[in-house]
């Protein structure tokens, strides 16, 4: 197919936007600001062993984590784009301690929506030039427009999302994304700097052949995972399978979603929630893996349903082909 004849991000964007009813065309506009700034984001990953932006920046952030330079950059590229361009009223990052309020429009926070971020997902790859993702996720905010946001407009279900995708920055680049009506995958011509519709109404197989779990952490798994990953690798009709684990959440999940395949990360001896933050990594990519036919639990109850109690809550995270979900649920109830 020549590039001619696919359709751009923007066309479809535009195309869409009457899927909204009282569309303003404001969650178009958000959409392409986050569009540009991934292509941003893109330019700055790809020249990243030239641009000594590579490594640490030596803080931690709210998290604890390391914050590489990357972190940061890709980071403030998100919020200018989002704050300049003024299409919404609000962001909370992985690597903000707390959530930012955008003033925007001649009185003031005139937007409806917020964006939770996380810039740069599977930033120990950075160095070694292996993908790494932007997640986002966006909801309508509950306060009064024209006042400040507040953290109850973060704090949100799941289920409220309006949007939610990621940025995969891989061998191609794609954006993949969701307004509640299937996903879609978009991939980045960068001679143009353009994306084109490549992997329209993507879908989990029911089940597949990959398991991606860091093993690493074994022994501290409780025994329901335990139970789960000898399930998997049992040699027994299609088993044993295949192990894949790039640790980048994006990129893992983008290989299960057209691969089929489970990824978990679920609470380790130490860490009752495990690792993943339910607001910027486990509920966008819970809407997706939804909007594509598969599920994401915390091994027992819906992603989406979790009441947040605070903006860098971590949970326990089990998300891919619906009919291994719901098997990796079994081996945790049984042991539960
Ligand atoms: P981030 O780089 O945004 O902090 O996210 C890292 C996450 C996720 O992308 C990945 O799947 C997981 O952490 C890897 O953790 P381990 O190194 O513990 O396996
Ligand atoms: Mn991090
Ligand atoms: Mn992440
Ligand atoms: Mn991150």
């Amino acid at each position: 197919m020549s590039d001619q004849s696919l359709q751009t991000l923007g066309e479809f964007i535009i195309e869409k936007q009457d899927d909204f009813q009282y569309s303003t065309g404001e969650l178009s506009r958000l959409l392409s600001a986050i569009r540009l700034a991934s292509k941003v984001v893109n330019r700055e990953v790809n020249k990243a062993g030239i641009a000594d932006i590579l490594g640490k920046v030596g803080n931690t952030n709210i998290q604890g984590e390391d914050q590489q330079k990357l972190d940061v950059l890709a980071n403030e590229i998100f919020i200018t784009a989002l704050s300049q361009r003024e299409v919404v009223c609000g962001i909370a990052s992985e690597e903000s301690d707390d959530f930012i309020d955008i003033k925007c429009g001649p009185n003031g926070d005139l937007s409806k929506y917020v964006v939770l971020i996380d810039p740069l997902d599977g930033s120990s790859n950075i160095d070694v030039n292996v993908s790494v993702g932007t997640i986002f996720s966006i909801y309508r905010r509950i306060s009064e427009p024209g006042t400040p946001v507040i953290k109850e407009d973060f704090l949100q279900k799941g289920t409220e999302q309006i949007a939610a995708g990621y940025v995969v920055y891989g061998s191609s680049t794609m954006i993949v994304y969701t307004t509640g009506n299937g996903v879609n995958g978009f991939t980045l011509d960068p001679s143009l700097g353009t994306y084109y519709l490549s992997h329209p109404n993507m879908k989990f197989p029911r089940k597949g052949k990959i398991y991606s779990i860091n093993e690493g952490n074994y022994i501290k798994f409780p025994q329901g995972v335990k139970n789960y990953l000898k399930y998997c690798q049992m040699m027994e009709g299609d088993r044993p399978y295949t192990s894949r684990y790039i640790g980048s959440l994006v990129s893992d999940f983008h290989r299960n979603m057209i691969k089929g395949g489970i990824y978990i990360y679920p609470s380790y001896a130490n860490a009752p929630n495990g690792k993943l933050r339910l607001l910027y990594e486990c509920n966008p990519m819970a809407f997706l893996a939804e909007q594509a036919g598969g599920k994401a639990s915390d091994g027992f109850t819906r992603i989406l349903e979790i009441e947040p109690t605070e903006l860098h809550q971590r949970v326990p995270f089990f998300c891919g082909s619906i009919e291994m979900v719901e098997k990796a649920e079994e081996f945790m109830r049984m042991d539960a």
